[in-house]
């Protein structure tokens, strides 16, 4: 278990790029699976930019940054990919379907002592895991936006992950400078069944006409000394994730307490998603 030496990270978008990028620059070799060469090659453009923001600011040195470079491949053909590795870390759009079908076919080919994990923000992991014939070596690593910077992994333990699995993940994140935090799944883990009801009442807030979104952010950072307030954040996570998410919390747990704000709904609906958008709650058109 403590011999995690090969990873395979499969999706190199927002999440999956910052995911090979650690690994690379805490020394793991890593290849990255994409579905096209030139979305492999944006992945790698995205690493190589990160990595010489961080040379420009002397937090690391030309050779460690070419030699992050040097431990990365990649593949566009996963069953190839996975005969070779001991950990592969999904990383694909939030979509059962598409998650169920990389997980069934990896585990055709992958070794068996090979760990599986999943960076889903909220699909549950005894469900993925039951895609496979290895659920006690399947387990949730959901990391957070940016990678290399956010210091949390919230690892998440299906109802058949082993302890032995949990431990060495929990270890392999110490090793990559994170601080992991071990939970047990459902709905939400823990991260977003916390964070997301918060923004849902901000919005109610702003819906019910009690404040202005400006207003309700200042009172949360200015006085729970949140760093950004729920809206802000809300835009920054996209609102469209954030609605996926709580009709997640509100089918999981089927309690009125999760129902997304009409607010919510009503502007996914227009296509105002937040940053991604240029416009939410806030206007990031300038
Ligand atoms: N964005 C966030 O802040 C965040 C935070 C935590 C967790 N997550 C979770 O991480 C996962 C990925 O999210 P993201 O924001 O990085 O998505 P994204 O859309 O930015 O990237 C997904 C990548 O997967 C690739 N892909 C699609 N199908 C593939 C396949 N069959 N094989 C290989 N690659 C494939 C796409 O080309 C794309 O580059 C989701 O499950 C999401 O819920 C996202």
């Amino acid at each position: 278990m403590n011999k995690i030496k090969k990873i395979a990270v499969i999706g190199g978008g927002t999440m999956g790029n910052g995911i090979v990028h650690l690994f690379a620059q805490n020394g793991f070799d890593v290849t990255l699976v994409e579905t096209k060469k030139e979305f492999a090659d944006r992945a790698i453009a995205t690493i190589d930019k990160n990595l010489e923001r961080m040379l420009s600011k002397e937090k690391i040195t030309k050779e460690d940054k070419d030699s992050a470079l040097g431990r990365i491949t990649t593949s566009l053909d996963l069953n190839n990919t996975v005969k070779k590795i001991d950990l592969m870390i999904e990383a694909v759009p939030e979509i059962f379907e598409l998650k169920k079908s990389i997980f069934s076919d990896a585990d055709k080919y992958a070794p068996d002592h090979t760990i599986f994990a999943s960076n889903t923000s909220s699909i549950s992991i005894t469900k993925l895991a039951a895609q496979t014939n290895r659920p006690e070596r399947f387990i949730g690593m959901h990391f957070f936006n940016p990678v290399p910077v956010m210091k949390l992994v919230e690892v998440i333990n299906g109802l058949k992950t082993s302890s032995e699995v949990t431990d060495a993940i929990m270890t392999l994140s110490e090793k990559l400078g994170k601080v992991p935090v071990s939970a047990n799944d459902s709905p939400g883990f823990v991260s977003n069944r916390v964070l997301m009801p918060m923004i849902n009442e901000a919005i109610f807030t702003v819906y019910e006409g009690v404040a202005t979104a400006e207003a309700v952010d200042q009172v949360m950072k200015l006085g729970m000394a949140h760093p950004m307030g729920p809206l802000r954040l809300a835009d920054f996570i996209g609102l469209d994730v954030c609605l996926d998410i709580l009709n997640v919390l509100y089918d999981g747990f089927k309690d009125p307490k999760y129902r997304p704000c009409p607010l919510l709904v009503k502007m996914v609906d227009a296509g105002k998603l937040g940053d991604k958008t240029g416009e939410g709650f806030f206007n990031y058109s300038k």
